[in-house]
């Protein structure tokens, strides 16, 4: 029953739906990609294993990114994650020689589990921390688990993309002008409303927007990396990125 659930729906965030969404929705997300692609060009990496959470199929994920590594170990709770990511990303992954293992698995929960398996390896957690809220029924308990995963992390090198903000738009398209649209800010800047306001005007945001509650997620002193994703045409989010050299 539960395998079932999650073919179709893995956590209201991956499943069948996800994954049809995704496709069909290639050419409006490219901007978005780039952006990701281009904020993950400029991390160093300290390190040849990955543990990446919450990849998904990779719909989002740039090849060059997995390429810097010798290991990935991926974990996700959607049951079609790996069969997907391997059709996108494997034959590039296996004339690299990478070594890709997938894991069926809640990570956020067996977080101090996985980092003591693998000391050595660094963290990305990818699009995935701004669902914590809509699997953990607390609100408070979920703002305190995302605040605390930095203290979890410590002394490790990770880094996360993930929601801050989704709501209605006014249906503009998301031009290719992409120093437009990424801003290159600390994250202690996001708290001030000014700075949210200027963002959410700067994509036409219309009525309420949901707070995905990851604003703690990085320290104020991180530099961070701001994108839009035009997740439907009508309905966007506002990402953040950043990466922690331990
Ligand atoms: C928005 S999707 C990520 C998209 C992905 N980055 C891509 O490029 O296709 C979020 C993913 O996180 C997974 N997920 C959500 N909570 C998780 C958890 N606690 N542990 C592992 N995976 C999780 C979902 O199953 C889903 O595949």
């Amino acid at each position: 029953m539960g395998l079932i659930r999650d073919v179709i729906h893995a956590g209201g965030t991956g499943g069948l739906s996800w994954h049809v969404h995704a496709y069909y929705a290639g050419k409006r997300w490219q901007p978005t990609l780039q952006l990701i692609d281009q904020f993950l060009a400029q991390v160093t990496p300290k390190s040849d294993h990955l543990l990446l959470i919450g990849g998904s199929a990779g719909w989002m994920m740039p090849p060059n990114w997995l390429s810097r590594f010798e290991r990935i170990d991926a974990y996700d709770i959607d049951p079609l994650a790996p069969g997907l990511f391997n059709w996108r990303h494997g034959p590039l992954l296996k004339v690299q020689g990478i070594d890709v293992h997938h894991h069926r698995r809640d990570a956020l929960a067996s977080l101090p589990d996985l980092l003591q398996q693998h000391p050595k390896a660094c963290i990305w957690f990818d699009n995935v921390l701004g669902q914590h809220r809509f699997r953990v029924p607390d609100v408070k308990r979920a703002e305190h688990e995302l605040a605390q995963l930095k203290t979890t992390l410590k002394g490790r090198h990770w880094g996360s993309l993930h929601d801050v903000w989704s709501g209605p738009t006014d249906g503009r398209l998301l031009p290719a002008g992409l120093n437009v649209w990424s801003h290159h800010v600390t994250a202690k800047q996001s708290l001030e409303a000014a700075f949210s306001q200027k963002l959410l005007a700067s994509v036409g945001a219309k009525d309420a927007w949901h707070d995905h509650l990851t604003s703690q997620v990085f320290a104020p002193e991180t530099q961070t990396s701001w994108m839009p994703w035009a997740f439907k045409p009508n309905y966007w989010h506002w990402l953040q990125a950043g990466w922690i050299h331990a």
